[in-house]
């Protein structure tokens, strides 16, 4: 994967800014995005210093109140919105954003399929859905490394809280009519390896993170998987 992002990359988020660069720079002019569930504001507010109008939507107060002061000390404008994923219709008008982001989301909300429709509705034809959910194969390999056997059994056997793979997040995506065009593995290694090495070399880490992302079977232990699909 070609590394086209510097400021504000890091080995955690370096690949799905990557994709969203690529996206930007696709479009070629600001675009009007809203990140669900964005909470303190960590993709909306570098998205609004770029140029682009944002509206961040997220339920918790502290969240939105975190995310307007991270704007006001930015010196941009955000539009940060009340509100659950599942509602997002009644909150932003159907097909009209460019590109809708959903990270770390779709594991809590209560309806998965409720909240992929309403990110597909909310985009212009053509608009772009960048969504991010927690890997179950990653968790199995965590708990299992850290020689928790019983935990990593459950969560094999599909127990716990959600989590997807490549396929699963795909096809909830796919069912509200969306175009998969990329998946990223987010932190293949970076969660793996020592604190240590990690400080001594970030830039090494983030080269490894940009070339396995898209790497199969890299890309299925990551702790995160990235989706960018499309209206
Ligand atoms: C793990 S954080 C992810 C924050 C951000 N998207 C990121 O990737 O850094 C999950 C966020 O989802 C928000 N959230 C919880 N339930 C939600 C719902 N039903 N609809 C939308 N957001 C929700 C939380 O308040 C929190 O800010």
């Amino acid at each position: 994967m070609e590394r086209t992002l510097s400021r504000g990359q890091s080995a955690r988020t370096g690949v799905v800014w990557n994709v969203l660069r690529a996206e930007l720079e696709r479009a070629g002019r600001p675009l009007r995005v809203v990140d669900v569930g964005g909470g303190t504001g960590g993709f909306a507010i570098p998205l609004a210093e770029a140029g682009h109008a944002v509206t961040l939507v997220d339920p918790s107060p502290d969240a939105l109140a975190a995310a307007t002061r991270r704007a006001a000390d930015a010196n941009v404008r955000l539009t940060a919105v009340q509100g659950d994923a599942d509602g997002l219709a009644e909150l932003i008008e159907p097909g009209s954003v460019d590109l809708v982001l959903c990270h770390a989301v779709l594991e809590i909300v209560d309806d998965p399929h409720q909240v992929a429709a309403a990110l597909a509705a909310s985009l212009r034809p053509g608009g772009a859905a960048s969504v991010v959910v927690a890997n179950r194969a990653a968790a199995v390999l965590a708990r299992a490394a850290a020689g928790r056997i019983d935990e990593a059994a459950a969560l094999l056997r599909g127990e716990g809280r959600r989590r997807y793979d490549a396929q699963t997040a795909a096809a909830l995506l796919s069912s509200a009519g969306l175009r998969v065009e990329a998946t990223h593995g987010v932190r293949v290694i970076a969660d793996l390896v020592p604190g240590q090495a990690a400080d001594a070399d970030p830039e090494a880490l983030l080269e490894f993170e940009l070339a396995a992302a898209a790497l199969p079977p890299y890309r299925d232990i990551a702790t995160q998987l990235h989706l960018l699909a499309r209206a």
